[in-house]
């Protein structure tokens, strides 16, 4: 996997013209130069010392926002539906499938940084559940043939249709 340098981060930051205004983002494009799909602590630092913002308000925003993570996770990163609609359209099972087509458990990612699972609340997609959220893109009426594809599509770099 890349990692990123500070001459990049620099770079990044730059681009927004070191303004505060701009810090989510600059911690986006950080976070998708990463090669790691997130914000490490040593570029949070660094975005915090030269947009001239408190750490704690970085942290805020990587926290809040569903889009950022802290962690290292994979390029793609599956979200499962696990709200009350989607439960009942058997978002277990779901979720069952994806990590038998990933090989790997909820909340994992897998060895060659493709794919990360986790558990999400509604994406909006209820009257398509079971549903699922892959980066931007959203799909529904999951059966195993489908996650399979889309596990696959994944690996594959290709980009997803929906179905
Ligand atoms: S409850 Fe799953 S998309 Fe709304």
């Amino acid at each position: 996997m890349q990692s990123l340098s500070k001459d990049q981060v620099l770079r990044i930051t730059e681009r927004y013209g070191n303004d505060p205004q701009q810090l989510i983002a600059v911690l986006l494009d950080i976070q998708a130069a990463s090669g790691k799909n997130c914000v490490e602590k040593q570029w949070a630092e660094l975005t915090a010392n030269v947009l001239n913002v408190p750490l704690s308000k970085i942290y805020d925003v990587l926290t809040f926002y569903a889009m950022f993570s802290t962690e290292p996770r994979g390029e793609y990163v599956i979200e499962i539906c696990k709200s009350t609609p989607c439960h009942f359209t058997r978002a277990e099972e779901v979720a069952r499938w994806f990590e038998a087509a990933a090989g790997i458990k909820m909340g994992e990612t897998t060895a060659d940084g493709k794919l990360s699972l986790f558990h999400t609340s509604c994406v909006g997609a209820c009257d398509i559940g079971p549903a699922v959220k892959i980066g931007d893109d959203v799909f529904g009426n999951l059966t195993e043939e489908k996650v399979k594809a889309l596990v696959q599509c994944c690996r594959e770099g290709k980009h997803l249709c929906q179905n």
